[in-house]
């Protein structure tokens, strides 16, 4: 089992074993957030999809708190090195793997574009496969539906999988709800919804597309902590 814990937006940590993921560090500018104190936050380390501000507000300030290591894309990292001045980066590309302690991280495909904030290109957004002995699990980063997602499961048993069900910039619930099925888990955590005017979506009607289709669909709190 991991636990998750929710902090709004695609923000969330993953503790595995004792050690903490956070992805997509978007918390200080998100009202929905504001219950959240950033100091609080443990990271062992960081994993950003892409470079969109909304995925790496609150990177420099935790990273720079937590002595995290980054992974990301090679020109996310390169870029985090130059601007911060923060040299504890992994650099990662579309179908590599790399054995870290708490397990095995996996980039892959999304479809999406991906500039850094000050314009600075940010290579091709991705997401991550991320397989350990307390469990296997996939964190969609910003993404439309898409059929390299079907590659996915080939090799591994996926328990549950981070999805982006906000509709308008990524994949809405629908399209979520094939995404669940090319990676044949039948438990969802859904991300990047409700922040802003554009992603406001229907909880209920979310609820009820994922139950008639025998997926467990869970929207958590923020600052919610289950145990998946
Ligand atoms: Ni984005
Ligand atoms: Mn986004």
């Amino acid at each position: 089992m991991i636990d998750i814990t929710y902090y709004g937006h695609a923000c969330f940590n993953a503790n595995i074993n004792g050690v903490n993921l956070l992805f997509d560090p978007f918390i200080s500018p998100n009202p929905l957030a504001k219950n959240i104190n950033i100091d609080s936050i443990e990271a062992d380390y960081i994993l950003i999809t892409h470079g969109h501000e909304d995925h790496i507000a609150d990177l420099e300030t935790i990273a720079k708190k937590t002595n995290a290591k980054i992974i990301s894309n090679f020109e996310i990292t390169s870029w985090v090195t130059k601007k911060f001045n923060i040299d504890n980066c992994h650099p990662m590309n579309h179908g590599g793997n790399w054995e870290f302690d708490f397990g095995k991280v996996k980039y892959v495909n999304a479809v999406h574009s991906s500039v850094l904030p000050d314009g600075t290109y940010g290579g091709n957004p991705g997401g991550f496969v991320i397989t350990s002995n307390c469990g296997n699990f996939y964190y969609a980063g910003d993404t439309a539906l898409h059929m390299d997602m079907k590659l996915i499961p080939l090799d591994l048993n996926i328990d549950f999988a981070l999805l982006p069900i906000g509709d308008n910039f990524t994949m809405g619930i629908n399209d979520a709800v094939h995404a669940a099925k090319f990676v044949e888990t039948n438990k969802v955590i859904g991300l990047h919804y409700d922040t802003f005017g554009f992603i406001e979506i229907d909880h209920n009607q979310a609820m009820n597309t994922f139950n008639k289709n025998n997926l467990q669909l869970h929207l958590l709190d923020v600052g919610k902590k289950i145990e998946i």
